[in-house]
């Protein structure tokens, strides 16, 4: 039976469900996967996590469709993402086969946690992989825990589909790179936190980074990727330093198949000033139109949109994307993983 929340105003927040999913790596073979009830992990206290930032994690969602299937968004591109950041840090990668094995039992064991249609929420599932061997010395771990936890979750930014002022902050760049290698590792958040309370405290939704080096083109926003379009053409940072949003290369092909003209390329700061449109896209975010994008060193403001409404072309990005996840369109791409 589905709990019963207030699922059309779920916060972004972590939740106690039912079961999480663990396995470990030791002895050079991964362990079965296990189901637990508890929300804790016992750790050496000389982890490689803890000390060295040895850990990667994930974010995709789980959709209830209209005809009751519960629809997983794209997690072989997860998986592979995962698998990326995991030979990048010198960690133990999960295969593909056992991540997707491990969503789908997950999802099923919490089923009654899965928002249901309508409701505007989804399963948010945080697949984790983190060093749990013993070191002293900056060396790799020689045991690996894998976990997958979900929590049902609604919009991340509290405005929804609704246009949200963003911050750039050119004196806190996160600390290292999300994008190299593919690269989605836990501690790097940590250093934009200062960031994200700047910009909360200016009353902005999110921080939006300029590239840490010459600080002269966009990167992307704090939990998601940045897009800006004009012309008939959706644009896209290409950067070594963000995260390659699976969002973001859904929407280009989305954008393609709707007529735009698609470029990932080096955004210039001064192009800012020249998009009709600009937004935020990632699994949390989903798109999320930004209105205003306010630079807090020079004082420069750049405004998009008319009337606090998003811009045609994001409404009907955003539009199919939902209807792809959610079942209401067919999934011309085999992006969806039915759980009957
Ligand atoms: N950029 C950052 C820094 C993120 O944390 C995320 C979310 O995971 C994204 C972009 C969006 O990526 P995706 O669309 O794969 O969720
Ligand atoms: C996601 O969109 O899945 C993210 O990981 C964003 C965030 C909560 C860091």
């Amino acid at each position: 039976m589905t709990k019963s929340l207030d699922w059309a105003n779920l916060p972004f927040k972590y939740m106690k469900t039912d079961y999480n999913v663990r396995s470990t790596w030791k002895n050079g073979k991964w362990g079965p996967l296990e189901l637990s009830d508890s929300e804790y992990i016992p750790m050496h206290i000389a982890a490689t996590c803890l000390h060295y930032g040895q850990e990667a994690f994930e974010g995709l969602k789980a959709y209830t469709g209209k005809d009751g299937k519960i629809r997983i968004f794209r997690p072989d591109a997860n998986a592979k993402r995962m698998i990326a950041t995991a030979e990048y840090i010198f960690m133990q990668p999960v295969p593909e086969e056992m991540f997707l094995e491990a969503v789908k039992i997950v999802v099923d064991k919490n089923r009654d946690w899965v928002p249901p249609y309508g409701s505007g929420a989804s399963l948010y599932i945080r697949p984790l992989l983190i060093g749990t061997g013993a070191r002293i010395g900056v060396q790799p771990s020689d045991e690996y825990t894998f976990i997958i936890l979900v929590a049902p979750t609604g919009p991340y930014f509290k405005e929804g589909f609704k246009p949200v002022s963003v911050m750039i902050d050119r004196d806190h760049d996160r600390a290292a790179p999300l994008g190299t290698g593919h690269i989605k590792v836990g501690g790097n958040y940590a250093a934009s936190l200062i960031s994200i309370d700047l910009a909360h405290k200016g009353g902005y939704a999110a921080s939006l980074y300029l590239d840490s080096g010459s600080k002269k083109y966009i990167d992307e926003c704090g939990p998601a990727n940045f897009f800006g379009i004009k012309n008939d053409t959706y644009i896209t940072p290409y950067s070594h330093s963000i995260l390659p949003s699976i969002t973001n290369d859904s929407l280009c092909v989305l954008a393609k198949e709707m007529g735009l003209k698609v470029e990932r390329r080096k955004v210039p700061y001064e192009e800012l000033s020249t998009f009709e449109e600009a937004g935020e896209c990632g699994t949390a975010a989903v798109i999320t139109p930004i209105g205003k994008i306010f630079d807090a060193t020079t004082g420069d403001i750049f405004t998009y949109g008319k009337d606090g409404k998003p811009g045609p072309w994001s409404e009907k990005l955003y539009n199919r994307l939902r209807a792809i996840q959610y079942g209401d369109a067919e999934d011309p791409y085999g992006w969806v993983t039915i759980i009957d």
